[in-house]
């Protein structure tokens, strides 16, 4: 696919290099929904899938984005659509569940990847943003798991891949309750995977990477320390994309548990 915003580290290695390229092969045909596919990471999975051969169903509220994105990817030969959904709505993440099935068959895998992440410290009591994250990180987590397990079981196969953070493994001032949605999102990834035999589940936790997510920090100097250290040392949002496909690509019998890719440079 020509695409000139995607620089993938899968890109730039040479083709000798990619002789195995399981990658290629196993998304290939693979049904995949991804949710926050409007920009950052969510777009770049999208795209990386896409180049690797999955039909791909893009979710976020911006529809006229997903709607272009999936656009893009037909008019370069792949299979997307794209569905407006809010994950803080249950029905939204059935909806996208179901055109994922009407348009493609089946559904292979979630990538449950809206997030937001706007930071505060717990003394400044923001909590309509306490309650943001809890909706649209946990909850909306947890409604893509109440969407895709009905279909999952029904073909008894799936594979659920959710987007956490380095946060949830480590938290620091400003970030305690954006840490303990990730951090619960990961506990409950785990108590799905200990209780779906035929389920795989994957949790891609990323460090700093280079997307819209710090826009969201209300605080014009955090907003402006982070906006700076991000654009010093940020991943490509195609670094986390390549990430998830790698777990994608991996045989049925191999359920890649979690993983954690940062910048180099992040402590
Ligand atoms: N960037 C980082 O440094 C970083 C680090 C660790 C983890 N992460 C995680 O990576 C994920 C993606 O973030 P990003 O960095 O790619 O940021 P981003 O560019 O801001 O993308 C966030 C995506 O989430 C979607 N979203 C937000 N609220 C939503 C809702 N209620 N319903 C549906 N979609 C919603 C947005 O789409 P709409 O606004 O169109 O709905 C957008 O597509 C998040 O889960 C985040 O926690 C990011």
């Amino acid at each position: 696919m020509p695409d000139t915003e995607r620089t993938t580290n899968t890109e730039r290695v040479t083709n000798t290099e990619r002789t195995t390229n399981t990658v290629g092969t196993q998304a290939r045909g693979k049904v995949v929904a991804v949710t926050g596919a409007s920009s950052g990471i969510g777009r770049a999975t999208a795209l990386a899938l896409a180049e690797r051969g999955a039909a791909v169903v893009l979710g976020a509220r911006r529809a006229e984005r997903v709607e272009r994105l999936a656009a893009r990817i037909r008019a370069d030969g792949g299979r997307a659509i794209g569905v407006p959904t809010d994950v803080r709505r249950r029905a939204d993440l059935v909806r996208l569940v179901e055109a994922a099935v009407t348009a493609f068959g089946r559904l292979d895998v979630l990538v449950s990847n809206a997030g937001i992440g706007p930071v505060s410290e717990l003394g400044e009591l923001r909590v309509d943003e306490w309650d943001d994250l809890i909706d649209v990180n946990l909850r909306g987590v947890l409604y893509g798991i109440a969407a895709a397990l009905p279909v999952f079981r029904g073909q008894e196969s799936g594979h659920l891949v959710t987007v956490a953070s380095t946060a949830a493994y480590r938290t620091v001032p400003g970030q305690a309750v954006y840490s303990a949605t990730k951090t619960a999102v990961r506990t409950v990834c785990e108590g799905l995977r200990q209780e779906s035999g035929d389920v795989r589940v994957t949790v891609v936790s990323p460090g700093f990477v280079h997307t819209d997510f710090v826009h969201a920090v209300a605080d014009p100097d955090a907003r402006a320390a982070l906006l700076a250290r991000r654009d010093a040392i940020a991943l490509d949002p195609a670094a986390i994309a390549d990430a998830i496909a790698y777990a994608i690509a991996q045989p049925d019998r191999v359920d890649v548990n979690e993983i954690v890719v940062r910048p180099t440079a992040q402590r």
